[in-house]
């Protein structure tokens, strides 16, 4: 299929499916009560993960309280918001929303410098039996270690620069990994949890890194996959880390754990056949296999895959078996890939921010067919 044709025809399947369907709507929702209600509050909750944790903790039967500067909207589960106490405040300098008040867990969405979480865990610490910091893999950054595991040394200060003067503003990584040290160091071991999940796709996902896969898979044809076939993917459903997390919540799991998927070690390839049953298309598939070829057209990653090689040569190969013995259950990748292309052709999707992927550099679908013929040359 041509660009031209591609782009013809998302843009007519969008005005068909897009025109009014509701996405996640609480009525789509349901699953077992817990043996007993917590009061949970949320220090985000609006925004990609936040209103997947909100939806299943109030079908579980939890009550649930959130705290933004009430900026960002949720764009899925909107209707279930009215349940919930939305709190105001920010977490740069305005904190009295939350004093006086006393929650059986509190779960750190939002936390994005160090200092914010230890003001808020110093805050809360005597009235909250739980605090559970949302972290990421990426304290392991730099990713030259394959497999490894919650006990593996991360850095605590990034690398001078050329002129020996550290950074202004700590790393992605360092700022987790610091984050983490004030939420034990506040908390205690006994009342803390942190959560390292890796890449996290699904619906509400604000931004556009997972979307390739699902909309270039719904369609037929030969499709090309960059990277060796072997080289190692790892992501998560959004869905699966917030519903675990409630879990660790009502079973009261403190400790540290990578929330990451697949089950079993995977390939791109692999991923990619996995994530194409999701639609009932004919596919072949091009293994673009030659690095240099790839970097020579600007294809560092077509997320999950990472070109592995110096800092991200490991970047997929970290171990899950904590989690998984902790009750992290992953749900299949192609109910996760239809999912985000129900939900990208949803009204929870402007047709604004549809275009603009279209049209954006990011669409490799754009690009596809003439790296194909580029590759075959
Ligand atoms: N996406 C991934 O693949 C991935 C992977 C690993 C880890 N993580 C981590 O997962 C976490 C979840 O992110 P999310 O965006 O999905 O969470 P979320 O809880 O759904 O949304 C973030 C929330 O932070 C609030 N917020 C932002 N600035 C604030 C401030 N100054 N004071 C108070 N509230 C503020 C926003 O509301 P307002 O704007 O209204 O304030 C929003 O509700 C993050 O810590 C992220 O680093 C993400």
């Amino acid at each position: 299929m041509t660009t031209d044709q591609s782009k013809r025809s998302f843009i007519k399947k969008s005005l068909v499916l897009g025109a009014g369907i509701p996405f996640l709507s609480s009525s789509l929702f349901s699953c077992e009560k817990a043996d007993s209600s917590l009061n949970i509050l949320i220090l985000g909750g609006t925004s990609f993960l936040g209103p997947h944790q909100v939806a299943y903790a109030l079908a579980r039967g939890h009550k649930v309280s959130t705290f933004t500067r009430g900026k960002t909207k949720p764009t899925i589960y909107a209707d279930l918001f009215n349940q919930v106490e939305m709190l105001v405040g920010d977490r740069v300098d305005n904190l009295s929303a939350l004093e006086g008040r006393k929650w059986d867990v509190v779960i750190d969405n939002s936390g994005r410098a160090a200092d914010w979480t230890k003001r808020s865990a110093e805050l809360l610490k005597d009235n909250v039996g739980q605090y559970i910091y949302v972290s990421s893999t990426g304290v392991y950054y730099p990713h030259t270690t394959a497999n490894v595991d919650e006990d593996f040394p991360v850095l605590y200060e990034d690398p001078l620069d050329e002129n020996g003067n550290p950074p202004e503003k700590d790393s992605f990584g360092i700022m987790k990994a610091k984050s983490e040290v004030e939420t034990i160091n506040v908390m205690g071991e006994s009342k803390a949890t942190i959560v390292r999940p890796t890449y996290m796709k699904g619906p509400a996902d604000r931004t556009d890194r997972f979307l390739h896969w699902p909309l270039r898979l719904s369609q037929a044809g030969e499709v090309m996959v960059p990277g060796k076939a072997e080289d190692p993917v790892q992501y998560i459903d959004v869905r699966d880390v917030a519903e675990w997390m409630i879990r660790l919540a009502e079973s009261k799991t403190m400790g540290t754990f990578n929330a990451v998927g697949p089950q079993e070690a995977e390939g791109i390839l692999d991923y990619v056949k996995g994530a194409s049953e999701a639609f009932d298309q004919e596919h072949t598939f091009t293994v673009i296999d030659d690095y240099d070829f790839l970097k020579e057209n600007g294809l560092f990653y077509t997320i999950p895959w990472i070109m592995p090689e110096n800092d991200y040569a490991a970047s997929a190969l970290v171990e899950n078996s904590r989690a998984l013995n902790a009750g992290l259950t992953l749900r299949p990748l192609k109910d996760t890939v239809k999912d985000i292309y129900d939900w990208w052709y949803s009204e929870a999707v402007t047709e604004e921010r549809r275009q603009n992927y279209l049209d954006g550099n990011e669409n490799l679908m754009k690009r596809e067919a003439d790296i194909l013929t580029l590759w075959k040359a």
